[in-house]
Parts: C-alpha cells; sequence; structure tokens
C-alpha cells in the first residue's frame, strides 16, 4: 500500500489539480515533442507531466512507452491511469449489450466480460467505461444497443454480473481492470429518442425503473462511475445534487471515484447552467466529479478555486486521494504498467478458446422471431443464396467494437460455406442499406439466384454507424429498398430465412407478411457468420428471448412491457383499435414482438405451477415450483420467466413486471422442475411520496413472456 496522504501533502495544488484530468492519447507524445492538441490547450511539458489519466490508447507496447515518459517527467512518480472504452469485447468482439442480454444469462454475460477483461488488460488498459446499464424504452435512441434492454431486473443482473468479471477479486491482478458503471441518470430515458436531449421524469419513476441498474453495479462493487451528458428535470447530471449527493452519496453511500462523461462539464456552459468554466468547474467539482474527461475546466480554473478560496484545499486533496487509491488499488506503484504484454495478448485475441466463447454468446443472443416451418434448413441442400446487404459482409461487430477488426470477423456467407462445404453457397447482394442506397438494379440478380436455390437467407438491417452515440433515428423501417428486396426474395421463394441485423429493435412489420422465417441477429460480433450458420442448419439451437419490444411504427414509441395500468387498457388480444381504449387507430396497442418473446426449434410446455403457500408474510418466503417439458423432439434452452402483478396498491402498478427468470436446457422429451423464491422485498415499490414500501393485498403470477400468461396462479401479502 502506497501512503498517499503522505505522497498528496507532497505535491503543489497544479500537481493535484492534474490528477483529476483525463486527456486523449493524441495529447500525449513518446519523445520531447508537444502533439497538435497538447499545444493547442496550451499545455506546457510540465503540465503534461502532472495529468493523471489517459483514454484510449493503440497498444501495450504505446502504452507502456507512454506511461515511461510519463514517469520520467513527472516529479512525484505517479502512474497515469489508462481507461477505455471496452464495451463488448477488446479484440475478440461478442454481441452487442443488447443482443447479449436476450441471452437471460447473467452467467454467459460474465464470461464474455471476463475475456474482454483479459485482452484489454494485455493491451494496457486499466479500467473501461463499462458496464453501461442505462434503462431504454425507445428504440430511436441509438444507444439502446449498448444497454440490457428495458427490464430493470434484467439489467441489474447483467451489470452486477458484469463489473464482477471485470474487476475479479483483485484489479491489480493482470487478467482484471476496474469498470465504470455509466451514464448515472436516466440516460435512456432521453425525450423523443435523441441522444443527448433532457429526461424529464418523475422522481417514482426514476427510482422504481430506471436506478436500481446502477445500484446494483455500486453494490458489486464498481470502482467508477459517469454522470450522464443530459439534464435530468432542469439540471445536467454532471452538477445534479439530488443525484450526485443525495441519491449516490448519503443513499448509496457510494465511495468509489466519479468522472465526467467526455466535455460533459464544459457542457455545463452550453446547457446554460453555468456562465462560463471557472463556474463549470466549481458545480462539477462541488458535486463529486473527480475527474474531467476531455474539457478544460478543471485543468484552467480548479487550482484557482482553491488558491481563492473557493475550494477548500482540503476537497481537492480528497479528491486527489480517491484517484490515487484506485492507482494503488490497480497495482500501479508497483507495475506502472498492470502487466500489460501484446505478445500475451496476441495469444488471446482471437484464438480458438476466445472465439468459440464469442460464437456461442452470438448463439445464445440471436432471436427467433418467426418460424413457418422453414428452420432448420436441411443440410442436404445442393445450393444455398445469400441475399441482401450483409449476405458478404463482415461488418457484423458493431459499434463501440474498441479494437475489433471487420475483417477479423466471419460473414454469414462465410459462415455457411464453412459449415457445409459441399454445398454451393452463392451470394448477391440486391442493395445497400443506407438511406441513401435507393437503386434496385441489384434486384435482378438476387431474384435469379433465390429462385434457382433450394433455400435463401435474405440478410438485411442497418448498418452498425446508424446505432451507438449520437445516432438516433426518426424511422425505424429497414433503410432503403431492403424491405422491397425482402418482399421480392419471399414471393420466389417460400423457402427463406430472413436475418436482421441492427443495435435496435427496427420496425418490421413491412416484412413480417411475406416472411416465413426471421431470425434478429443484431450485432453478433466477430463470429456472427458461424452463429448464424450453426442456427440456420439446427446445429445450434435458439433460445434467445427479447429484452425490448418491438414496435408496429415508430409512433408506438416508447413502447415497453411494464408499462403503467391505464384506466381503459386494450385488451383484445390482436391488440387492435377498440373505441375508447388504450391504443392507436392504425396499429393497434402492442408490439410487433414482445418483451421475453423468442422461439425455439422444440416446443416447451409448462405443465404447472405450484405455490407452496398463498401467503406470505414479511419474514417468510414463498416457493413457486414450475413444471417444464420439452414436448419436442431436439434438446433446446428455454428461460423460465416468473411475473407478477399487484392487484390492487395505492399507486398505479406496472401491468406486469418481471420477478425472476431462469435458463434452463431440457433434453428432448425431458421435464424439469424450475424453483423460484418469493420474498417480501421483492414485492416492494415507490409509492406517490417516493417512499419503498410493499403494501399487504393479493398478487397476480404468472409464467410466460409480456402479455402473454401460460400458467397463473395468485397470492396474498399478509402485514
Ligand atoms: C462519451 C460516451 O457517452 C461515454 O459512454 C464514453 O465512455 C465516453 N464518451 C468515452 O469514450
Amino acid at each position: 500500500m502506497k501512503d498517499i496522504k503522505a505522497l498528496i501533502s507532497q505535491m503543489t495544488i497544479d500537481e493535484k489539480v492534474g490528477q483529476l484530468i483525463q486527456l486523449s492519447a493524441d495529447f500525449f507524445g513518446t519523445d520531447t515533442e508537444l502533439t497538435g492538441p497538447a499545444q493547442s490547450w496550451g499545455l506546457s511539458k510540465e503540465q503534461l507531466s502532472t495529468i493523471g489519466s489517459c483514454i484510449g490508447g493503440k497498444d501495450a507496447a504505446t502504452i507502456r512507452k507512454m506511461q515511461e515518459e510519463h514517469l520520467r517527467s513527472d516529479r512525484n512518480k505517479i502512474p497515469m491511469m489508462f481507461m477505455t472504452d471496452v464495451i463488448h469485447g477488446y479484440r475478440t468482439i461478442y454481441p452487442i449489450g443488447l443482443g447479449l442480454s436476450c441471452s437471460f444469462d447473467p452467467e454467459l454475460a460474465g464470461e464474455c466480460t471476463e475475456m474482454a477483461a483479459k485482452e484489454a488488460s494485455a493491451g494496457g488498459i486499466h479500467l473501461t467505461f463499462a458496464p453501461m446499464i442505462d434503462l431504454v424504452r425507445d428504440s430511436r435512441w441509438g444507444r439502446v444497443m449498448e444497454s440490457c434492454g428495458e427490464d430493470p431486473l434484467l439489467a441489474a443482473a447483467f451489470g452486477e454480473a458484469q463489473v464482477k468479471a471485470y474487476q475479479g477479486e483483485d484489479i491489480s491482478s493482470r487478467d482484471h481492470i476496474a469498470a465504470c458503471v455509466k451514464h448515472f441518470a436516466a440516460y435512456g430515458a432521453a425525450e423523443s429518442g435523441r441522444d443527448y436531449n433532457s429526461v424529464e421524469i418523475s422522481e417514482r419513476t426514476l427510482r422504481q425503473f430506471y436506478l436500481p441498474t446502477y445500484k446494483a453495479c455500486i453494490d458489486a462493487g464498481v470502482k467508477m462511475l459517469m454522470p450522464s451528458f443530459n439534464d435530468l428535470n432542469g439540471i445536467p447530471s454532471t452538477a445534479n445534487p439530488f443525484l450526485m449527493k443525495q441519491v449516490l452519496k448519503d443513499e448509496w453511500h457510494y465511495d468509489g471515484a466519479v468522472i465526467s462523461d467526455w466535455g460533459a462539464i464544459r457542457e455545463l456552459t452550453v446547457h446554460g447552467v453555468a456562465a462560463d468554466l471557472r463556474e463549470a468547474a466549481r458545480m462539477a467539482f462541488e458535486q463529486g466529479c473527480h475527474i474531467e474527461m476531455c474539457s478544460q475546466a478543471y485543468y484552467r480554473n480548479l487550482g484557482d478555486l482553491v488558491r481563492d478560496g473557493v475550494i477548500p484545499e482540503s476537497e481537492l486533496d480528497a479528491a486527489v486521494q480517491k484517484v490515487l487509491e484506485l492507482k494503488d488499488e490497480l497495482g500501479l506503484f508497483d507495475d506502472p504498467f498492470h502487466s500489460a504484454d501484446d505478445e500475451r495478448g496476441r495469444a488471446m485475441y482471437l484464438s480458438p478458446s476466445h472465439r468459440a466463447l464469442a460464437r456461442r454468446a452470438a448463439e445464445e443472443s440471436c432471436v427467433l422471431l418467426k418460424n413457418d416451418g422453414v428452420l432448420p434448413f436441411p443440410t442436404d441442400l445442393k445450393r444455398v443464396a445469400v441475399v441482401g446487404p450483409y449476405a458478404d459482409n463482415k461488418s457484423v461487430i458493431g459499434p463501440w467494437s474498441c479494437k475489433g477488426k471487420v475483417d477479423e470477423a466471419v460473414s454469414i456467407a462465410e459462415g455457411i460455406r464453412e459449415l457445409l462445404p459441399d454445398v454451393e453457397v452463392l451470394s448477391a447482394h440486391g442493395c445497400g442499406y443506407l438511406f441513401e442506397d435507393l437503386d434496385k438494379s441489384g434486384f435482378d440478380e438476387a431474384i435469379e439466384l433465390a429462385k434457382s436455390a433450394d433455400a435463401v437467407v435474405i440478410c438485411v438491417g442497418e448498418p452498425a454507424h446508424y446505432s451507438g452515440e449520437a445516432n438516433s433515428r426518426a424511422t425505424l423501417t429497414l433503410p432503403g429498398v431492403q424491405t422491397e428486396l425482402v418482399n421480392a426474395i419471399n414471393a420466389v421463394n417460400p423457402n427463406s430465412a430472413v436475418l436482421i441485423f441492427g443495435g435496435r429493435p427496427l420496425d418490421l412489420t413491412a416484412i413480417y407478411d411475406s416472411s416465413r422465417a426471421m431470425l434478429e441477429m443484431w450485432f453478433p460480433g466477430s463470429e456472427g457468420g458461424r452463429a448464424a450458420a450453426d442456427l440456420l442448419f439446427g446445429k445450434a439451437n435458439p433460445c434467445g428471448k427479447l429484452t425490448m419490444s418491438f414496435p408496429k411504427g415508430v409512433g408506438q414509441c416508447p413502447i415497453y412491457y411494464n408499462r403503467m395500468l391505464s384506466g381503459r387498457p386494450n385488451y383484445k388480444p390482436d391488440g387492435v383499435w377498440q373505441a375508447f381504449a388504450n391504443g392507436y387507430l392504425d396499429c393497434g396497442s402492442r408490439p410487433l414482438f414482445f418483451f421475453g418473446e423468442g422461439l425455439s426449434y422444440t416446443s416447451f410446455e409448462y405443465e404447472s405451477m405450484t405455490l407452496d403457500a398463498h401467503e406470505l408474510t414479511e419474514d417468510d418466503k414463498i416457493t413457486v415450483t414450475v413444471r417444464l417439458k420439452n414436448t419436442g423432439d431436439r434438446d433446446g434452452k428455454e428461460v423460465v420467466q416468473l411475473y407478477m402483478h399487484d392487484k390492487v396498491s395505492s399507486a398505479v402498478r406496472p401491468v406486469q413486471e418481471l420477478l425472476a427468470f431462469k435458463k434452463v436446457f431440457l433434453k428432448a422429451g425431458e421435464s424439469a422442475d424450475v424453483q423460484f423464491e418469493i420474498k417480501e422485498p421483492a414485492l416492494r415499490f415507490w409509492n406517490a411520496q417516493n417512499q419503498l414500501i410493499s403494501e399487504a393485498g393479493e398478487f397476480e403470477l404468472f409464467v410466460g413472456y409480456a402479455d402473454h400468461r401460460y400458467i397463473c396462479d395468485e397470492f396474498t401479502l399478509v402485514k
């Protein structure tokens, strides 16, 4: 353990401020020259030597050089921390967050995250800006791709698993890195799905749905937190006393480090809540933001704010201590390189075992949305046609792919060729996938190919750069003329399956009727093509379930399964419009695909649900036993989802809420009992006075998926 206090006592105010500044890698030359960005900021070599952390860095060798140079020039010999966005893999890329959440398997997410931590650590990274655990309800928002969807319980389980897997028992170990939960809070509720937009949300809704995911990561011991860009009810998160002081510190007792999002402290002036950078620096610092990422408010003003007596030096010291303690926990004072080693990295990146894990994760993340007896395709075919803009396209790793390389990914056509070497696999791209790709001159080739094939795989979707940060959409249909392509191919060969790629739930209404099979691929990662081939030809059995509702039209957004119960609900099963009920004239009230929905090549029957008691007291539990049978002729996995509805309470409650879930594997013909325990805390909710309470009364319980009740029962909470 380093004597941090002694170290701080020797530091000047400016050196202390340096520890609270993060700059991008292009600021740091590895020789005696200052690089362009440092010059344009007017940073001297001495000032640069005090900087505490760096975002980015090419590889271990470069980061080592930067660290060496830094340690040579820093009078205090304090190593820099190197951070980056390792979101769904470092070099071996697994499915995007939204896809992986559809596995309903936090353990699998943990395995993938551990792999990413090992690779990133070898590459010189000490901390990742992950997990991103914002609850989302509106697929116009491009960042839904990073999230775990619309349910707080599921997202919290994934967040916890990821934090534990990144950090392990000891972040100084070479296989682990520190994690940073983001974006606190409710970034996913941006109005109209426009990135960086305002969030106007009641405290009750915030606490009920949006906050639990961050809290789960904090309870799991996450080392850092990032406030969100948005304003929450008028106050930007970066300087929001309700979020940063009341909730984070006073209620949750969060004791870790806080880093601003990129430029977010400067943006307090753009939001218009700070007159200038000095005021912005003071506001963010006072709300507990320790590190400023890539803007100049702290660097230009924090020292003077201390010298002028506006900020007590003891508070500056406390912030520096937080940063240095994290460096110490990472072991950087002993090994400033955290065992960074490109050679170790190269032995891991895309190694057979890492590829195998990415492939398994992709297989478990894809969701079979529709299957009219088409899939799986038999393997004794003569010719398979792979058509559409994703047929031969290796851009299946998706946005936020860190060091992942598109040319190291497997395309769909490649995956099928590899799986079926004796089958003729031909491809035609048919059309492009950009909004402006309206050229249909490739249709004829694709149609002729489809006609000549025994089976057709139609690969469509949105390009990677249509989702992720700043990539919101106001339409959700397949871009360009892809809808027409799908319908044209389906018309000439009914033995077709549509694969959909993208970072969000798209509006697939216009291809639904013509398509006999639809498989949601998301962005499946480096092994996407192999995973797709396995699923299409029955080597793997689809088991993913949706974690976001698929709207029937953009006008349904936001749409989510745990909506509040309307006084005029639309109960009609087909969701078509009813007079004076809660729906739309033109597309009813229901999504095209529901939260929790997803098909398999086998069939499951829920035979019974039994409760060992029908009354629950505050210090007791009810055990629910669900009897599940695989009634088909294939082995398969099913996600057993248990939902509840609070029948009468002092405030309106959701139509349904996921209470628990378990993913089970059953061999063909096999049955199993799946058990869940219900305890009183799971029934608590935030009432109109913003208190977390449970109320006595009856609860409905069902297994199934959103708006689909296979078996129901009820129990009573007695107080
Ligand atoms: C901005 C994004 O909002 C955040 O998620 C990310 O970690 C930082 N940039 C750093 O890349």
